[in-house]
């Protein structure tokens, strides 16, 4: 609503001046309709999702219980227990039996008062509860004879229930058996949190204690937040790029992604710390683990739900060189290499493969249709060409059109870059990876990046982008409009390029507002609400307004890129006959412009114009107030092939005319 007026506001100040004040004369951007440059690729926009700041686990994985399993380093770390003796309830090993859940819960009650014997679980800063939902419960025990009860209860902040069920576990044996319960919230909170309580006599274990709220997305038991997904599927992304980030190298090797172990039964995948638990001492989070509830078939999935094609990045035998750059003997590579090739065989192969019946059997007998792979995130030196080098090879030879993407290091700039920018271009990799965490000020200056890049060879995939208020890794970096705009302003030099960059994504996307290491983020959540930041909302504009031919937009016929502040580009869409054109306006002045079309016969005389823009340069969208930067739409009369326009300060344009 404040935006609104605003730009009324200043519509108005600017006509209402007498002729001659206002002082600018025209700015006059000519489309050149009928010239068709670059294809924008289908995948142009997308989406770069990593476990971090809580973007999993406590975040789009719905799972409400922390450390369900008791493998945390400290086995009963988000537990309270209160029990009438010592030893009633006892954290028990396996290993022998079952080395990647090992540890359970021994209960043994011997008719305890009521609400005596129990533990709590504090979910992950809390649990978001609705009123009015469902939520499922589940647990898998052994007993050798029944005898116990199960009281769940959601509690508020307060410790007061708000919904309440019993399980009274029927099977024995030394077998491990499943049961769950659906029960309804009858209250609401956002810092809830789920306890269990013990009657009767017996002694049982447990493990696997999970709650999940009823409404996943596509209801799925065990599924991903609904709120988050339906965020990302609001942009409509080319791709998904998973799982990172940083989090594909570990801190050392033991703690790469491995995708092998991320599959299967939910029981039977290996819990890992979560690396960015201990990499910043000013936002530690010694709670924060990988537990693979949201693994490799369910990215895969997700990317087939939202149509978005799925880009996965693999360990390329190297762990995080910020951290111990622990690098795996080329001679013992062969299993890295081995989980490439088999992970194509999982996406894509045929139910009679190995890896295709693995995928069939969890659910998805259909080809997840993989197309591309990146080997290898922010990693450099020689070290790396020589291991990029062997996938290649390996993956090329069985799949010569799968295209790999590879890392151009961590700066768009510098003698690591440079290295791998000339070696990567020798070898005619089908992609390098470039990634920008810059001031505003930088992405303005690189409007015209790709400007003059080398045409023919390898393409780039701006894999992890983020203009920075402050500086990288700085705690005080916000998603603020300034930030914002100036994306929006070098985006409008990767459409230009279209030739040349294919794909691009901001960096992180998620972040828990009380779990995050790392700002600034697309999108923040708590535990039951959501906003796209200013940042959100430029990339689902490009996203949505893709086009599929970049077309010249030019002022004094110059390509626009900063001159007096203004940043544009623009594209046809041949599917709906549509004009896109996209104006950054990041000076301090109002301008009169008229978008003048040459080249096309007759336009419908309305269009479509969106705006996007901030009150100030500091403004951020907020829990509370999620939409203050958000798109505007209006509809503009377009007349002889043109549409007239006053383009307010620091303000973003995509208008959207139609052939007849
Ligand atoms: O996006 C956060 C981190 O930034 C990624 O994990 C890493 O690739 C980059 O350094």
């Amino acid at each position: 609503m404040r935006i609104k007026n605003w730009i009324v506001g200043t519509a108005l100040t600017i006509s209402m001046l007498p002729v001659g004040l206002n002082a600018q004369t025209r700015k006059i951007f000519t489309v050149k309709a009928n010239e068709l440059k670059a294809k924008i690729e289908p995948t142009m926009w997308g989406v770069f999702f990593e476990d971090i700041n809580m973007g999993a686990d406590g975040g789009i994985y719905a799972e409400l219980v922390k450390n369900r399993s008791f493998e945390f380093y400290k086995p009963l770390m988000g537990w309270t227990v209160a029990q009438p003796n010592e030893g009633d309830l006892l954290v028990l090993n396996r290993k022998a039996e079952n080395s990647v859940n090992p540890r359970y819960l021994q209960v043994t009650a011997n008719n305890p008062a009521k609400g005596k014997l129990s533990m709590t679980n504090e979910g992950f800063r809390g649990m978001g509860i609705r009123n009015g939902l469902d939520f499922n419960f589940s647990v898998m025990y052994r007993q050798a004879a029944p005898g116990m009860k199960l009281h769940a209860e959601l509690l508020n902040s307060k410790g007061e229930v708000i919904g309440s069920t019993e399980l009274a576990p029927s099977k024995t044996g030394s077998e491990w058996n499943k049961q769950n319960i659906s029960f309804k919230s009858t209250g609401a909170d956002q810092k809830g949190s789920f306890r269990i309580w013990f009657d009767g006599k017996g002694k049982i274990d447990l493990d696997m204690i999970s709650l999940f709220p009823g409404n996943t997305w596509k209801n799925r038991p065990g599924g991903l937040r609904v709120d988050m997904v339906q965020l990302l599927a609001d942009m409509k992304p080319g791709f998904i790029r998973f799982p990172g980030g940083c989090i594909v190298e570990g801190h050392d090797l033991t703690t790469r992604y491995q995708w092998k172990k991320t599959i299967g039964p939910i029981e039977e995948r290996q819990l890992i710390v979560n690396r960015w638990n201990t990499e910043f001492a000013h936002r530690p989070a010694p709670d924060y683990y990988q537990t693979f509830g949201l693994g490799f078939f369910e990215y895969f999935q997700l990317c087939d739900d939202i149509g978005a094609q799925p880009l996965p990045i693999l360990n390329t035998g190297m762990a995080c060189q910020f951290n111990t750059a622990e690098v795996v003997p080329l001679d013992e590579l062969g299993p890295y290499v081995q989980d490439a090739l088999d992970l194509i065989e999982f996406a894509n192969g045929d139910v009679s493969s190995k890896w295709g019946k693995i995928r069939s059997d969890m659910g998805h007998a259909k080809p997840f249709n993989l197309k591309m792979m990146g080997v290898g995130n922010e990693n450099w030196g020689p070290q790396y060409i020589e291991r990029l080098t062997i996938f290649e090879k390996a993956i090329k030879v069985k799949y010569p059109d799968f295209k790999l993407i590879f890392s151009s290091g961590t700066d768009p700039d510098g003698a690591r870059f440079d290295l791998l920018n000339t070696e990567l271009r020798k070898m005619k990799a089908d992609f390098i990876d470039e990634h920008y965490y810059r001031r505003p000020e930088w992405f303005l200056a690189n409007a015209k990046r790709y400007d003059n890049y080398e045409r023919n060879g390898s393409k780039v995939f701006a894999g992890e982008y983020a203009a920075q208020s402050d500086k990288t890794v700085s705690i005080d970096n916000k998603n603020n409009w300034q930030t914002a705009i100036a994306e929006a302003a070098f985006l409008t030099g990767l459409e230009r390029n279209a030739d040349v960059v294919q794909m691009a994504s901001y960096a992180p996307l998620f972040a828990h507002v009380d779990g995050w290491q790392w700002t600034p983020d697309m999108i923040w959540v708590d535990n039951t609400r959501s906003y796209g930041t200013p940042n959100y909302y430029v990339q689902k504009l490009f996203s949505l307004n893709k086009g599929t031919n970049v077309v010249p937009v030019l002022v004094n016929n110059q390509t626009v890129t900063g001159q007096d502040g203004y940043y544009a580009s623009a594209c046809i869409d041949k599917k709906t006959n549509s004009y896109i054109i996209k104006i950054v306006n990041t000076s301090e002045k109002s301008q009169d412009a008229t978008i003048s079309l040459e080249g096309i016969k007759k336009l419908q005389s309305k269009g479509m114009v969106t705006t996007l823009t901030g009150s100030n340069l500091e403004q951020v969208n907020s829990l509370d107030n999620p939409k203050d930067v958000s798109p505007v739409e209006k509809n503009i009369i377009v007349k002889n092939q043109k549409v007239n326009l006053t383009l307010a300060p620091h303000t973003f344009y995509v208008v959207k005319v139609t052939s007849l």
